[in-house]
């Protein structure tokens, strides 16, 4: 059964109560990422977690492994239970995180990597030297580097998640945004999925933000999105 991640792309950590307190129990799971956690630091996971809410830190770890790992020890403390590291940080990397992660046992944050930000396309990889492959390349290679390093899963556009699910080992995590459900406004997002396919092609987590935050209604929204994906 896949779980439903409400991405909270606010400025404070008042605004992000209020819409925790909107949506209810619809949802249990937040993700906090470096808007909010630039602005009001390790406090705001506290406070979700002090909620009874599941916390997905994107931070989109990318620095040596020493830094890399301790970073990780840090978000294990606070009791996050997804983050994200760049592939492209490297396998050393990749395993320092994972080690690091693996301390907390039972209660350990599963590592996420993400392969090719959806921003870049193949000149983009170019300027920075990846030549011989194209995106789509670049992220299956990027991909197997991760979980054969250790990370839990990937983040992955629903474009992307039917290939990698099908060639990754179960148990793999895929988290997607770029979620809209049937008839919502598609916003900035240029690739989009209905929760019912991105469920449909293997994604564990859906991460929704504006269709949910947005919305005059947020928990009746939640809860739509919650049926399409069955
Ligand atoms: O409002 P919306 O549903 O588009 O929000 C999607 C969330 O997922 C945002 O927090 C955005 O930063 C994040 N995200 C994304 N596309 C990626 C990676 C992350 O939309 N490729």
């Amino acid at each position: 059964m896949a779980e439903l991640i409400a991405a909270l792309d606010v400025q404070t950590r008042k605004e992000a109560e209020d819409k925790i307190a909107a949506i209810g129990d619809a949802v249990g799971f937040y993700k906090i990422g470096m808007e909010l956690f630039t602005a009001e630091g390790p406090d705001v996971v506290r406070a979700v977690k002090g909620l009874g809410k599941k916390v997905f830190l994107d931070l989109k770890f990318h620095d040596i492994p020493r830094t890399v790992e301790r970073a990780v020890r840090s978000a294990g403390k606070l009791g996050v239970d997804l983050l994200t590291i760049h592939a492209s940080g490297g396998r050393a990397m990749i395993r320092a995180a994972a080690g690091a992660a693996a301390e907390f046992g039972a209660s350990a944050p599963r590592i996420l990597a993400v392969t090719v930000l959806t921003s870049l396309d193949e000149s983009d990889l170019r300027d920075i030297g990846v030549a011989m492959r194209t995106p789509a390349d670049q992220v299956r290679a990027a991909a197997f580097l991760a979980v054969a390093s250790g990370a839990d899963g990937l983040v992955c556009s629903p474009r992307e998640v039917g290939a990698l699910s099908a060639a990754l080992r179960s148990g793999t995590l895929f988290v997607t945004p770029g979620v809209r459900p049937a008839g919502a406004a598609v916003g900035d997002q240029k690739r989009v999925a209905t929760p019912a396919d991105a469920v449909r092609d293997g994604a564990t987590h859906l991460v929704v933000g504006r269709p949910i935050l947005a919305a005059p209604d947020p928990r009746a929204a939640a809860r739509a999105v919650l049926a399409e994906m069955g």
